[in-house]
């Protein structure tokens, strides 16, 4: 039975609840201190699946190669987070090349010896980007005659035309939103991270998808467009429309799992009636998007990744089935009804040296490997990419600050924070509760000892209390698989999601959004370390159960989904970085 049938059977089975089986999929993907979650054992090199996908046989438009100061120019970074600041771009080959540019595409390669990799504007689990990013656009000078949807050739800086759609169908599917809307889909190979982690590579690639999400909404921000997760979508509407149903398009290749559609559309954020109006509009596709008269034509077929057949997981098919969404609702987003973001205080002013411009900050991001173990940052700094991550509603505008506007749901992630090195502040662990109406739910389910302390100098609308006070180097590299990173930084943290009832009360296809939440917190602190002149790297090997025993959590109401850390970086000289495209790389 080839994989497309085993993964259909697996979602047409009748048996267990299928909350059970996430809940149990995410018990047994747990890593302990007495053992890990189950893995391949060792890595196959000969069978690593290609991090690049290909269509063969699909036209291959090149995006334009833009240097740093072309059009469109590149905001200052602090302007990301003005509203109203950035005008918005018009819709080009150039615009377009600028959003993949600043999310999805390679960033360098790095050579060791022989050996070369490429690395990309957004982080990944291992570096083995499974995430695969298409995109149903209009007509755009330069690259398409009509209506199209394209999948993105990180490669290549290019884009692959899957499938031309009539232009009567395309701008039905469009009807109600902004000129100049367009749709961004994104797939997972599972199997590349499978490859190498096993049965906790689901996980991952969760979270990659979250970082992916980020790095898109924030490089479209850069533009002056604004994007909204349809997050009402069923997920085989969204298999369909991005052809990874296809079996006749992938019948020896690797096989893409749906992972989100989003609309990104050109606004005027200060003026444009859009806004007030996107408040209204459904988050989601009807299911019969594709059983329109006029269907699109198809070409190109997948590429085969690694020379073998994947391994296969029985728990990843039970997993994918578990949280595959097969509701559609047609709820719409109310961000008027949300909490106001945190008040920076009167004299808030960019409070990173040289005030980098949005671009320089997105292209020199990379994962530390190693941090000093003595670098420290301020308070201020400290307390300003924390208020990044905050969920607030801009009230004027009515919709939540950047980049919380693309997730339509409300924010069920807190942090707790392991600080090493904050001047002003005692090392010790602390908790920031995203949504403040939770700090008694959290005050109730961690240990009754804790002392939450509210903090002198935290700016209004920061909810982030002080649980106990001492040096937690040793605990928070312990807790991270032994990782010294966690230690040897600034301050580390755990992400800590209300679990099983986030999935009692959405279902359990919302498993997979708990981690896009924590993706998306990762992105943002990412970037905000290399604005502060530091550096950062995403946790996905951590002890699970340890870390709710620190808290003092005792059942599943609350986990830890993604471990994060931030210090300064000790650079290794030892690897040579090579540019992302042209003749030298
Ligand atoms: C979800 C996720 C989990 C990660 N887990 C770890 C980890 O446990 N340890 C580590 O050193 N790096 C970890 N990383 C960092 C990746 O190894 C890094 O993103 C990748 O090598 C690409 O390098 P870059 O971030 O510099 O582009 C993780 C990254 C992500 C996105």
């Amino acid at each position: 039975m080839n994989e497309r049938a085993k993964l259909a059977r697996a979602r047409a089975a009748p048996g267990r609840d299928p909350l059970e089986t996430v809940l149990r999929y995410h018990q047994e993907t747990k890593h302990h201190f007495s053992h890990f979650a189950r893995g391949p054992g060792r890595l196959d090199w000969a069978n690593q699946p290609d991090p690049f996908r290909r269509y063969e046989g699909a036209s291959l438009s090149a995006l334009p190669l833009l240097k740093p100061g072309d059009i469109p120019a590149s905001p200052a970074y602090e302007d990301l987070y003005n509203p109203g600041a950035i005008a918005s771009a018009c819709m080009s080959a150039s615009s377009l090349s600028r959003l993949f540019e600043y999310s999805l595409a390679i960033s360098a390669w790095k050579q060791a010896g022989d050996v070369r990799w490429a690395l990309r504007s957004n982080p990944s689990s291992g570096n083995l980007h499974p995430t695969e990013a298409y995109l149903l656009i209009g007509h755009v000078a330069g690259l398409s005659a009509g209506p199209g949807l394209f999948h993105y050739a990180a490669k290549e800086h290019a884009l692959e035309l899957r499938a031309r759609w009539p232009e009567d169908s395309f701008r039905r599917l469009f009807q109600g939103w902004p000129p100049g809307a367009f749709l961004l889909g994104l797939a997972s190979v599972i199997w590349r991270e499978t490859w190498k982690y096993g049965e906790r590579a689901f996980r991952y690639c969760q979270h990659d998808v979250g970082h992916a999400i980020g790095s898109v909404r924030i490089a479209a921000r850069t533009l002056g467009w604004r994007m909204l997760l349809l997050d009402g979508s069923a997920d085989d509407t969204l298999a369909a429309l991005l052809g990874i149903d296809r079996a006749e398009d992938f019948e020896e290749a690797e096989l893409e799992h749906p992972d989100c559609l989003a609309v990104i559309w050109p606004a005027d954020e200060t003026t444009d009636p859009a806004t007030a109006a996107v408040n209204r509009l459904p988050l989601s596709l009807a299911p019969d998007v594709l059983c329109d008269a006029a269907r699109p034509i198809w070409s190109g077929k997948a590429n085969r990744l690694s020379r073998d057949k994947p391994m296969h997981w029985e728990m990843l098919d039970q997993v994918v089935r578990a949280s595959w969404k097969s509701s559609t609702e047609e709820r719409a987003v109310e961000w008027s009804q949300g909490r106001p973001g945190v008040d920076p205080g009167r004299d808030a002013t960019c409070p990173y040296p040289g005030e980098p411009s949005a671009g320089q900050v997105i292209r020199q991001r990379r994962s530390a490997l190693a941090f000093d173990g003595t670098t420290s940052i301020s308070q201020g700094i400290f307390f300003t990419m924390l208020a990044r991550v905050m969920p607030g509603v801009e009230r004027e505008l009515c919709q939540r600050v950047l980049p919380w506007d693309v997730l339509p749901w409300d924010p069920v992630i807190h942090l707790a924070l392991f600080v090493h090195r904050v001047d002003g502040l005692v090392p010790g662990l602390y908790l920031l509760v995203r949504d403040p109406t939770r700090v008694a739910l959290l005050r109730g389910a961690t240990h009754p000892h804790f002392a939450w302390t509210s903090l002198a100098g935290c700016p209004d609308g920061l909810p982030m209390f002080l649980l106990q006070m001492g040096d937690a180097r040793a605990l928070a590299a312990e807790l991270s698989c032994g990782q010294d990173i966690a230690g040897t930084g600034a301050f580390s943290l755990g992400m800590i999601a209300e679990f099983e009832p986030s999935l009692r009360w959405h279902g359990p296809w919302f498993y997979r959004r708990l981690f896009w939440e924590a993706g998306l917190i990762g992105q943002v602190l990412y970037l905000e370390a290399e604005a502060a002149g530091v550096r950062a790297t995403g946790i996905g090997c951590f002890f699970d159960d340890p870390v709710h025993q620190v808290l003092g959590f005792d059942d599943a109401r609350f986990q830890s989904l993604y471990h994060f850390t931030i210090g300064g970086p000790v650079e290794d000289s030892r690897l040579t970085t090579l540019p992302p495209y042209g003749p030298d790389c």
